[in-house]
């Protein structure tokens, strides 16, 4: 990690390369192969996920960002009257840009987005920069689920921890609650950490955003293959794997797999691993919540739940935690 000159903190490209190469090793080494959520966004993953935001059957966005526009005011009273805006796994920002609009030059101090693809933080940040003048931007570059490293603060600004999208779902329960705690943490006891959480509905509708009608989710799944064969010398042919998502509604999960259609080998990092027919690499999961849930990890966590807001047809939540 070197400290840059304006404050902003960035891993060597080569570190994440080691650390691909050792999930890549681990996960596909494992009786049920799985690749972390994590390596689905480099640059193309980032543009791909950007486009599933657009899309007619991925509601969890455009139900978020609704709460975002109508209740923005509502949820930013109660931050204090200095705020840093953390945002860890910074994704293009519209909702964030509009809590930053609230809340202004006068009350905002700064805003730290943090992200593991570092051209679409840079991205993000030159846009933000060009669109809000007046805001103190720091990018960080890291893996917030590895490390929140947080530049100096001033004394009298109290952290907002905002982790909008239903980002959380991506993190298995105990992975999840391990999350908040550091959120709880790098908040500190003035702070409030406000989380966008998709929830539990109807199975037809879930399945229907993880399995889109244009494929764009198929190509966003199948591009860490692209990425394997692009960052590891990997020899993947991407067209003999298929895009296979389904929604467990008894615990409230969709998972996103790839699936080999045919035995084969495949060799990424100079190392080989088999498949059978039908065998599948687990690239995601998506948990989906409901109050009562969200209530008990925070509780495990050290939080408390202060508010949630619904969209209309309480699709997706935006919840308040404070520490307890
Ligand atoms: C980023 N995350 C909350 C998305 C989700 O819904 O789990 C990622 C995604 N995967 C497929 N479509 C969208």
């Amino acid at each position: 990690m070197t400290l840059q000159m304006d404050g902003s903190l960035l891993p060597s490209a080569s570190v994440t390369h080691q650390r691909f190469a050792r999930d890549v090793f681990a996960g596909l080494g494992a009786p049920q192969k799985t690749l972390s959520p994590k390596w689905l966004y480099d640059r193309a993953g980032s543009l791909l996920f950007d486009s599933i935001c657009e899309l007619p059957e991925y509601y969890v966005t455009r139900a978020e960002l609704s709460i975002v526009q109508r209740r923005r005011r509502e949820i930013a009273a109660a931050w204090g009257a200095r705020v840093r805006m953390v945002e860890p796994g910074a994704g293009s920002g519209t909702k964030t840009r509009l809590f930053l609009g609230e809340l202004g030059a006068l009350r905002c101090s700064s805003y730290v987005p943090m992200d593991i693809a570092r051209e679409h933080l840079a991205q993000t940040t030159s846009r933000m920069r060009a669109e809000l003048p007046w805001l103190r931007i720091v990018p960080v570059c890291a893996d917030f689920t590895a490390e929140l490293p947080l530049p100096p603060s001033d004394e009298d600004s109290c952290n907002v921890i905002y982790f909008p999208g239903s980002t959380i779902g991506n993190l298995d329960p105990p992975d999840a609650e391990h999350l908040l705690l550091r959120f709880g943490v790098a908040a500190g006891p003035r702070g409030v950490v406000v989380l966008g959480v998709d929830m539990k509905k109807e199975p037809a509708t879930i399945h229907a955003a993880y399995n889109d009608a244009s494929g764009v989710t198929a190509a966003f799944n199948k591009n860490v293959l692209v990425r394997m064969n692009r960052e590891l010398e990997g020899d993947i042919d991407v067209d003999a794997f298929d895009h296979y998502a389904f929604y467990e509604p008894t615990i409230g999960r969709i998972e996103m797999h790839l699936v080999s259609r045919k035995r084969q080998t495949i060799s990424v990092a100079g190392r080989k691993f088999s498949f059978v027919e039908g065998e599948s690499i687990r690239t995601e999961c998506s948990y989906k919540y409901d109050l009562v849930t969200v209530e008990r990890l925070a509780h495990k966590a050290g939080l408390s739940l202060v508010n949630a807001w619904l969209d209309e047809q309480r699709r997706v939540a935006v919840v308040e935690l404070r520490p307890v």
